[in-house]
């Protein structure tokens, strides 16, 4: 069935191209159209999916939209629904089924010359871009295995950081990752924060619903690792479902955020050691005049609370968990009006009496762009209000042809970076470390967003120290290096020696 769906688009692909050739000779003829079959290619987590296309029109003049969608050695067949077609563009949508959550992926693609233009929204978890053509992608060649560079490490980063502030990664460990990536998890860093499985989203998603099996199953692992853990998060804008903010009245909101609150912090009191308690309260952007404000994100919290939420949040944490170290915690807030922002905002808090205790920077950075003096000046700024600072999502991101930014191109190609683009990420990551070595004093924990180059929501990108195969990267050794000299009573890297318990 499905090859023969298959070799139909195949040939329908051919007729089209044979059209296409003609129209190249013959500037008159009419434009692409809509109809008929386009492919494109989108990045995911689980690598690149391609996804082909079917539009057809029926004799009412309506529009229907289907693929097949290739994944790894995996092919689906999708049924777009709400299609809705408006002259040279079209808009469809994907409901994709997890367990008991649905999934809505919105398209949205418009004839561009001879390309159509393709862009998904994920909702609140942002979106991508694809340019889909006539001709079907040529297979992406499986990758090799084989490191860019051979990098030695004569030390664990954990390590050679211990007597200035803790290493972690992001991640929803245990589950669904490899012995090999749990190995490495439990070799290289002292801290985990778990990347999506304690947002309100997975582990609260209805007012009387609690998910804690695979955060428990995370908490354990770590806890047998010898791993600390940080909580993320508990009050944000994103990744919380509507029901905390139906009804509208303040006050039954206002109980549901003490209650999920309560709840999550009590059940993990003394086995979390810290948390996010408010994640990206301030807008983006933002001019000389929002400097002088706190410039808050307008979001169902402030709507339905005002900007007391913040207070309340971290008010509530303290009392489910005395000894838990709280955070405010956002991006982008070392720089500019929003880096000013955030002093307001936090002097505010603390003359509020809000139990808040350290800042986190999440540190999403570009190589090449990476804002080391606002960095340096952000984390003394902090300081100085008597608050700790940790660098608590940090992935520096590979610029240009080989970092394969998300935008409006064609066929992404999984090729490798460049050494040279490696050797300029692994120069900033140096920089980097050797500001937070500076300010150990009050830095807590740098903590990386994700494992590897295949476990990080910047896939693609290169971003982290370990490529997609779990070798180190220049990066890891530069950062080492910036450390200072082996003092030789640290391990060298046992790689194969470290037993990883299994959590149970
Ligand atoms: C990201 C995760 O990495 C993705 O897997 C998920 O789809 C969306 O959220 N700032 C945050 C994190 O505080 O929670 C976000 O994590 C990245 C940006």
């Amino acid at each position: 069935m499905r090859t023969l769906a298959w070799m139909q688009c195949c040939l329908l692909c051919v007729t089209v191209a044979m059209a296409q050739d003609r129209s190249a000779s013959d500037p008159q003829e009419s434009p692409e159209k809509l109809a008929g079959t386009w492919h494109c290619q989108f990045e995911t987590p689980f690598g690149v999916q391609t996804y082909h296309l079917h539009f057809t029109e029926d004799d009412r003049g309506g529009t229907t939209a289907n693929a097949e969608v290739e994944s790894g050695d995996q092919t689906r067949e999708v049924q777009f629904s709400d299609v809705k077609r408006r002259g040279d563009s079209i808009s469809f949508a994907e409901v994709r089924q997890f367990g008991e959550r649905e999934f809505r992926i919105d398209y949205q693609a418009e004839l561009q010359g001879r390309d159509l233009l393709v862009s998904r929204s994920f909702g609140e978890r942002g979106g991508q871009e694809s340019t889909a053509t006539r001709e079907p992608p040529k297979p992406v060649p499986a990758a090799s295995t084989e490191p860019v560079v051979e990098v030695e490490i004569d030390r664990l980063i954990k390590d050679a950081f211990k007597d200035s502030f803790l290493i972690g990664m992001a991640g929803d460990l245990p589950t669904r990752y490899s012995d090999a990536e749990l190995k490495l998890a439990a070799e290289h860093f002292g801290s985990i924060t778990p990347e999506n499985c304690m947002k309100p989203e997975r582990i609260h998603p209805a007012e009387n619903r609690w998910q804690f099996e695979q955060s428990d199953a995370l908490v354990n692992w770590a806890r047998k690792n010898g791993m600390t853990v940080h909580g993320h998060t508990l009050v944000w804008h994103a990744q919380t479902p509507n029901w905390f903010f139906e009804g509208d009245d303040s006050e039954t909101i206002k109980q549901r955020m003490k209650n999920h609150i309560e709840t999550l912090v009590g059940h993990y009191k003394g086995q979390v050691q810290s948390w996010d308690v408010v994640n990206e309260a301030i807008s983006d952007g933002g001019d000389a005049k929002t400097a002088e404000t706190e410039h808050l994100r307008d979001s169902n919290w402030l709507r339905a609370l005002g900007p007391d939420f913040l207070t309340l949040a971290f008010k509530y944490a303290r009392q489910a968990d005395p000894d838990a170290v709280l955070y405010y915690n956002d991006y982008n807030i070392e720089s500019g009006p929003k880096h000013a922002s955030s002093l307001v905002l936090l002097k505010r808090l603390l003359d509020q009496g809000a139990p808040i205790d350290a800042v986190g920077i999440q540190g999403h950075w570009r190589s090449g762009r990476v804002p080391f003096d606002d960095i340096e000046k952000a984390i003394t700024d902090y300081a100085s209000l008597g608050l700790k600072v940790s660098i608590t999502e940090l992935d520096v991101t590979i610029r240009g042809e080989s970092g394969g930014q998300f935008g409006r191109r064609r066929f992404r190609s999984s090729a490798p970076p460049s050494l040279e683009d490696l050797n300029a990420q692994a120069e900033d990551y140096a920089k980097l470390f050797a500001i937070f070595e500076k300010h150990q004093n009050v830095i807590e924990r740098v903590s990386f967003w994700g494992l590897n180059d295949r476990r990080t929501w910047r896939r693609g990108q290169h971003p982290l120290l370990f490529d997609a195969n779990n070798h180190p990267k220049p990066a890891y050794a530069a950062i080492v290096r910036e450390s200072g000299p082996s003092g030789g009573d640290e391990a060298s890297v046992p790689s194969g020696q470290i037993e990883v318990e299994d959590g149970e």
